[in-house]
């Protein structure tokens, strides 16, 4: 076996869930790419919330009320501070996939024509391609792609390519790959788009919950990530935006909230944030995100980088020792986030997630929402481990072992 990693955060016991076990085995959670565990702490506070403060949201005068109100607006402070954001172009939405379509249909109505483009990549989770796939067909625009080299890594030659044909007018691209890992270089793309005077939004549903994010040094126009990813829970996720594009943009969903005022033909806007919250907010989840937000601030997102890494390092070599197993992406941990999708020769993904499962290992099988990158990857699906902050060295063993399980029921 390869050495076991430095691994200096011990958070199990901060997640109830984890004490439980699945066909008699630990439970060993190894999908948080998909969704993370919660620690107690975010359950309570959303328990809390439920139990002592709630009531409808910029609705009330009474005391209860406007202690939900107070809440929610703290949430939404501690939730933009966290990700180095201004709180009032913090905007609460479902999920990512819901911010990003909130882009696509407000900013992309008002500003896509014919001869324009959007520039995305090949390796989009769904919820950035199909939006976009959706607007450029209504508007008459082109959809392209950044292509993923045999690395699993986007090439910015061909961004200055495809920016220099002066048509796009948008680049959407992952901060994180969820299949292949790769941490795009978000940072030096967004410069190059904004000199090319294109706008951009960044995709970070894996990046937030496992790296230092700063979305004020970073620059991008729109950044986009989702609760439950990251410790929250789920049904709150947050787009963080420009103030000019914001306030330029029409809403997104209308009907109460979002107004200024409303007359029998006509209505006005909310100010910034609200006028993109249309209907009553995820409250109590917010409040849950931003417990979420502050275990992990008190972890630091240096140490969860760390710790994800050393994992992901111990996971690329553990898996690497099993015979005909192939990961796809970077082979270097410190360019890839806290993931390995991979395939074993002769046993189709979905079976290796069912036989690891059997010794209560949770991984993921199938296309992970990204049928596009599948094709060019020339595979069907992929098999995906991922890590958070509460696993250990031993959660990687556990999946080495119950793959080599596997792979004797099946005469490999
Ligand atoms: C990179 C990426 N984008 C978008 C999503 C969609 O997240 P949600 O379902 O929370 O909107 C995911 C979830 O897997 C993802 O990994």
């Amino acid at each position: 076996m390869p050495p076991v990693a430095e691994s200096p955060l011990r958070l199990r016991a901060d997640f109830p869930i984890l004490a439980r076990r699945v066909n008699g085995h630990p439970l060993v959670y190894l999908d948080s790419s998909a969704t993370s565990q919660k620690p107690a702490i975010v359950i309570e506070a959303l328990a809390e919330h439920l139990r002592e403060h709630n009531a409808n949201v910029h609705r009330g005068v009474y005391s209860l009320a406007q202690e939900a109100d107070a809440a929610f607006e703290q949430a939404r402070a501690r939730v933009a501070a966290f990700a180095g954001a201004d709180a009032t172009t913090t905007i609460f939405t479902k999920n990512v996939t819901e911010a990003i379509n909130l882009v696509a249909y407000s900013w992309g109505r008002s500003h896509l024509g014919p001869e324009d483009a959007v520039l995305i990549t090949q390796m989009e989770h769904h919820a950035n391609i199909v939006p976009w796939q959706v607007l450029c067909r209504e508007r008459g625009a082109t959809l392209r792609y950044l292509e993923v080299d045999e690395r699993g890594e986007l090439s910015l030659e061909q961004l200055d390519a495809e920016l220099a044909r002066g048509d796009v007018r948008m680049l959407a691209f992952a901060h994180v790959s969820n299949v292949l890992g790769t941490i795009n270089p978000a940072a030096e793309m967004i410069a190059r788009a904004r000199a090319a005077g294109a706008v951009t939004l960044v995709d970070g549903a894996q990046a937030v919950p496992q790296m230092p994010v700063d979305v004020s040094a970073l620059e991008a126009d729109f950044y986009a990530w989702t609760g439950h990813k990251a410790l929250g829970p789920t049904g709150v996720g947050v787009l963080h935006g420009r103030r000019e594009i914001l306030e330029q943009m029409p809403p997104f969903l209308t009907g109460g909230d979002m107004i200024a005022s409303v007359d029998l033909q006509e209505a006005t806007w909310n100010e910034l944030p609200w006028k993109f919250e249309a209907g009553t907010p995820p409250v109590a989840e917010a409040v849950g995100l931003a417990a979420a937000v502050e275990y992990l601030d008190g972890i630091g997102m240096q140490r969860v980088r760390a710790h994800e890494q050393a994992l992901t390092a111990y996971m690329i070599d553990s898996l690497a020792r099993v015979p005909g197993l192939r990961v796809v992406g970077p082979p270097e941990a410190d360019r890839r986030g806290g993931l390995a999708s991979f395939t074993v020769d002769g046993l189709h993904p979905h079976d290796v997630a069912e036989l690891v499962g059997r010794s209560g290992v949770c991984i993921r099988a199938g296309h992970h929402c990204a049928q596009p990158l599948m094709r060019c990857l020339g595979v069907g699906a992929t098999a995906r481990a991922s890590v958070g902050v509460y696993n250990q060295p031993a959660d990687i063993d556990a999946l080495i072992e119950a793959l080599a399980a596997g792979r004797e029921i099946f005469g490999l």
